[in-house]
């Protein structure tokens, strides 16, 4: 959770900035002479060449570097590189031990790949082409003469740095700028961690465009604001509406800077830009050719590395607030949920849990080691689980009575981070003054593992790790403890939500608490006359970087970002802070949550060998994925956000970090029953689906309302028969990249009406939902991909969608349920039985249900294996594939499945069969019927093996 501290307020959303930037920021750097390149050398798998200043510097803001080397590499036939740093190596680079990449090709693609370099030498400018489209707009043009005529005055109103003048190449310590041009009428997606008010589809409307910023911040949730991560990825799409092609391709910009990226659209401009503005680092593309959207992420995902493996339980309920007094309080809510017969898998706690707010600690009081360790036996007995707060910062402690091992050892084996002197980092975050890991020095991992090892054997036997507060957040600026009274354990201005003086007071938009009261209730569909709110349409030698450069501000770096909290050291560590080996924060900011999240990966593999690790985390970056998913952070318990949620999951999915979910039912400010009710339902299509509240603010746990426990039941169950196909989408993305869930256009990419849409989304390729976003409605539009080629059928009640000739249509949508709908062509492996918990839901029989298109063809797929190994021990994959009256199971693998397929269901089977066979064995009349209304053929009561090679179906 965040502090109540500088927070933005809801209502007037947009975040002001609150820094005075350079007032004439273009003049800057229109002075700039790029550079000339010169020394081209071909080498096996690109080229190399050196560029030199072309001119008298410009030292915009910071100091030009005199002599560049640029290197190209043709990593693949997808992937290309492009890679420009001094040719002194002084600039910070990502070293391999924090974000490691595939080895550098040994064989030639420079003929072959379908992205093809260009470059004039004088001044320097290179394009990116596709070989398969020659005559196509360059993917990525830094010329000038592509780029629109300069000066430009402030493209956003009211910022002067959106003034634009000049687009050449600019290097310097603590100035990095690089312009490309883009297509006018062009879609791009991520770029992130941001809630953008324009939506999944990233601003680039003419005479105004978008900026982010890239510097972790612990804030809650502000629009358009830097928030947690740090992802300079984007996702790019064209669509020529004349030739009917679409193509989509990615950039990568692969750096742990600081620095803005701003999409911007001049006014009367015949194009629009991408410009990067870096304060350090160097600049290290990636172009990926896709074509397709889902190929880009893949694409990026091999780079980075793919998606951790995710266990069956992590798709199941989570549940959490902040303010359970004690363990039996926890227990409780348990309990609470099994009498209500509302699913759940894993509780959590939050810092409640803490003595004194420290890490690695339970509260002797109202947290006793033995009963926390009883409590987590029971739910371990019953098939649940346990995931507890990690906070960043641990306790600084100077009292020698005061015996707590994590600082004292940690300080023994050197592992905190130091300022410029050499003396320790001292910040201030809940427990008091605190240090900071430092990921960089030798003897961390192992200090954080036998951390978490200590803790767990005291009581707290966690499943999982929930990773909070590393951006990193601290809530003083500097490093506040140097010379302070230390034994001072107050933490001034800490206003926690819940305690006198600070209640929470919010409601979602349109309850009227005045009213209503405080308790939530809603009369549904009643008397509200509200109608809502918003509907926000191989390089060995590295630089140390700035803290080896002489003549850089490490404090205040000249370029300033439009970081929201202003200077760069708010709220968070100083920008001078020091790691191991003399790196400074300021470089390496962006990965610190990361470093942590990979660290609590490689402990949980210590500590639960052969396991798959679960991690949520906050802070993310690049590569994340690999080693932990992420929540998004403290949202609002407020309309609006329950539709960011879906722009947040999609922007993660680009991001390869696919296990993603919101703070269900809202996280700030009370939530009431009606909001709690819609959410529910909708992350129980999200990857990971927690509610989780804010101290003080009105309970919110599904078992509250009745009509909240109701639609959670339903939505948990569906979720819950459909493990199969969510085990089966994440086993893609482990192996491949693939991204889960999906943006609707990422199927039918031809589809400009699909190009912005980002209030329903697709599980995988086959499940379209369609939530209700809104208060006091009952009814949703929908649009239904395919113009009218693809059948979709609701996942109720079977029937055909009868959309409108612009593919739109209006669901019914009461209370309690939430639009599902199946592709037709789809053939998915479900479990028959959802049960409490998915151990006991994969303990029981599958089924099958297929949707037939054209009454023919349906295909799917579903991975198998014991879910839990890691990496997968042995698995299995069965394949559904039908043809005319007759469907293939066809199954390989080694893994043994013991549960039996005994439900069939074939939709769009045009008329009654006359007879059916399972195997080669006709079945008995009453194994099977024929619904005519919705052409439906259900089989029961058979036992399919899906171990065997191959079963038919026929009718
Ligand atoms: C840049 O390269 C040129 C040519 O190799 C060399 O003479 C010059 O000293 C270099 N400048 C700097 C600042 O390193
Ligand atoms: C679309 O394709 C046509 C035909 O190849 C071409 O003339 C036109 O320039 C393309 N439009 C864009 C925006 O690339
Ligand atoms: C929890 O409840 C048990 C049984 O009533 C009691 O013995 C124990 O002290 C309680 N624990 C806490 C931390 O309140
Ligand atoms: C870390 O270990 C290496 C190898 O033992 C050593 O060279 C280096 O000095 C150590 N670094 C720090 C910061 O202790």
């Amino acid at each position: 959770m965040l502090l109540a501290f500088g927070l933005c307020v809801v209502g007037a959303l947009a975040e002001k900035t609150l820094v005075q930037r350079a007032a004439s920021f273009s003049k800057n750097v229109s002075d700039c002479p790029g550079y000339s390149l010169h020394a081209v050398e071909a080498t096996g798998t690109g080229l190399t060449a050196q560029l030199s200043l072309a001119g008298p510097a410009c030292n915009a803001f910071g100091t030009d570097y005199q002599n560049l080397t640029i290197q190209v590499t043709y990593e693949t036939e997808t992937r290309l590189r492009v890679r420009i740093a001094d040719s002194e190596d002084s600039q910070y680079t990502i070293p391999e031990s924090v974000v490691s990449r595939p080895a550098a090709p040994t064989t030639s693609f420079t003929n072959s790949s379908d992205l093809v370099f260009n470059f004039e030498p004088s001044p320097f400018a290179f394009w990116i082409t596709r070989r398969s489209s020659p005559n196509s707009a360059p993917l990525f043009d830094t010329r000038l003469s592509a780029l629109p005529e300069t000066p430009i005055p402030p493209v956003i109103t009211g910022d002067e740095s959106t003034a634009l003048d000049g687009f050449s190449l600019v290097f310097e310590d603590q100035y990095l700028q690089l312009t490309s041009s883009l297509p006018l009428d062009t879609n791009i997606y991520g770029l992130g961690e941001v809630i953008a008010s324009s939506g999944f589809r990233r601003n680039l409307a003419v005479g105004g465009g978008s900026i982010q910023t890239l510097w972790t911040r612990d804030v809650g949730d502000p629009v358009d604001g830097n928030l947690y991560g740090s992802h300079p990825v984007y996702l790019e799409h064209r669509f020529n509406e004349t030739t009917n092609e679409a193509q989509s391709h990615g950039v990568f910009l692969f750096s742990s800077s600081g620095g803005d990226i701003m999409l911007l659209t001049p006014p009367n401009a015949k194009q629009s830009l991408v410009q990067y503005r870096m304060i350090g680092g160097i600049l290290d593309f990636y172009f990926f050719s896709g074509p397709s959207p889902v190929a880009v992420i893949e694409q990026y995902g091999a780079l980075v590395g793919l998606p951790s493996w995710i266990p069956p339980w992590a798709f199941g309920f989570h549940l959490c607030r902040w303010g359970y007094t004690s363990v039996n309080d926890t227990m409780e809510q348990v309990q609470a949920m099994r009498a209500a017969n509302i699913p759940l898998e894993v509780m959590w706690n939050d810092i409640d849990l803490y003595h004194a707010f420290r890490d690695f600690t339970s509260d002797p009081v109202s947290y006793p080691g033995e009963e926390v360790r009883a409590f987590i036996r029971d739910l371990a007995a019953n098939n649940q689980h346990y995931i507890p707060i990690l906070d960043a910062a641990v306790p600084h402690l100077t009292n020698a009575s005061d015996v707590y091992a994590p600082y004292s050892k940690g300080r023994e084996l050197d592992v905190f981070i130091k300022n410029p002197d050499n003396t320790e980092y001292i910040g201030q975050v809940w427990p008091g003054y605190t240090v900071f890991p430092d990921w960089f020095a030798n003897a961390t991992q192992e200090w954080w593992t036998e951390a978490m090892k200590n803790w767990s054997d005291g009581g707290v036997e966690f499943s999982g790790i929930w990773l909070d507060m590393n951006e990193a957040s601290s809530f003083c600026q500097g490093s506040c403890g140097t010379g302070a009274n230390l034994n001072d354990t107050s933490v001034p201005s800490v206003q926690i939500p819940g305690t006198p003086g600070n209640p929470v007071t919010d409601y979602p938009e349109c309850y009227d608490s005045s009213v209503s009261g405080p308790s939530g209730n809603i009369t549904i569909n009643g008397t509200s006359t509200c109608t809502n709110s918003s509907s926000p349409s191989g390089l060995s030698v590295r630089g140390l970087g700035a803290g080896a450069q002489s003549g850089v501000d490490l404090n205040s770096p000249p370029y300033v970002i439009h970081n929201g909290f202003g200077d760069l050291s708010v709220h968070t560590l100083a920008t001078n802070a020091t790691h191991a080996g003399g790196i400074v924060d300021l470089d390496v900011h962006n990965m610190w949550g990361l470093m942590e999240e990979k660290a609590t990966h490689l402990a949980l593999q210590e500590l639960q060998p052969g396991k798959r690790p679960v991690i949520i985390a906050r802070s993310t970056f690049p590569s994340t994925g690999k080693w932990a998913g992420h929540w998004l952070g403290d949202n609002y318990s407020k309309w609006e956000y329950l539709y960011y949620n879906i722009q947040g999951i999609l922007q993660f999915q680009i991001f390869n970090i696919p296990f993603v979910g919101a703070d269900t039912c809202g996280f700030q400010g009370n939530t009431d029953e009606e909001l709690c009710n819609r959410w529910m339902q909708l992350s129980a299509f999200a990857p990971f689906f927690r509610n989780h509240n804010q101290r003080g603010a009105i309970s919110q746990e599904p078992y509250r309302w009745d009509n909240v426990a109701k639609a959670s039941r339903t939505a948990i169950s569906i979720r819950y028969s459909l493990l199969p196909y969510w085990m089966t989408l994440f086993a893609n993305a482990s192996m491949r990249g693939t991204p889960p869930v999906r943006a609707l256009w990422y199927e039918f990419p031809t589809e400009s009406e699909l190009f912005a849409v980002d209030r329903q989304f697709l599980v995988g390729a086959d499940v379209l939902v369609t939530p209700v976003l809104r208060p006091n409605v009952s009814s949703v539009e929908g649009i239904f991909p395919g113009r009218g080629q693809v059948t979709w059928r609701d996942f109720y009640t079977h029937e055909v969608v009868k959309a409108s000739s612009n593919g739109t249509a209006t669901l019914s949508a009461p209370l309690g349920h939430i639009n599902v709908h199946i592709r037709g062509g789809a053939a998915l492996l479900m479990h028959a039985q959802p049960a409490y918990t998915t151990t006991e839901t994969r303990g029981g029989p599958f089924s099958l249900l297929v949707s037939l298109e054209s009454h023919s063809n349906a295909f799917g797929t579903a991975y198998l294996d014991d879910g839990l190994s890691n990496p997968p021990a042995e698995s299995r994959t069965v394949t559904f594939s039908s043809t005319a009256n007759e469907l293939k199971i066809s199954s390989r693998g080694t893994f043994t499945v013991d549960q039996k397929l005994e439900e069939l269901t074939i939709l769009g089977v045009s008329k009654k069969p006359s007879k059916v066979s399972v195997g080669g064995k006709n079945l008995q009349k009453s194994s099977w019927e024929y619904g005519t209304d919705v052409q439906e053929l259900a089989i029961s009561g058979v036992s399919v093996d899906l171990n065997s090679a191959e079963t038919v179906v026929s009718w």
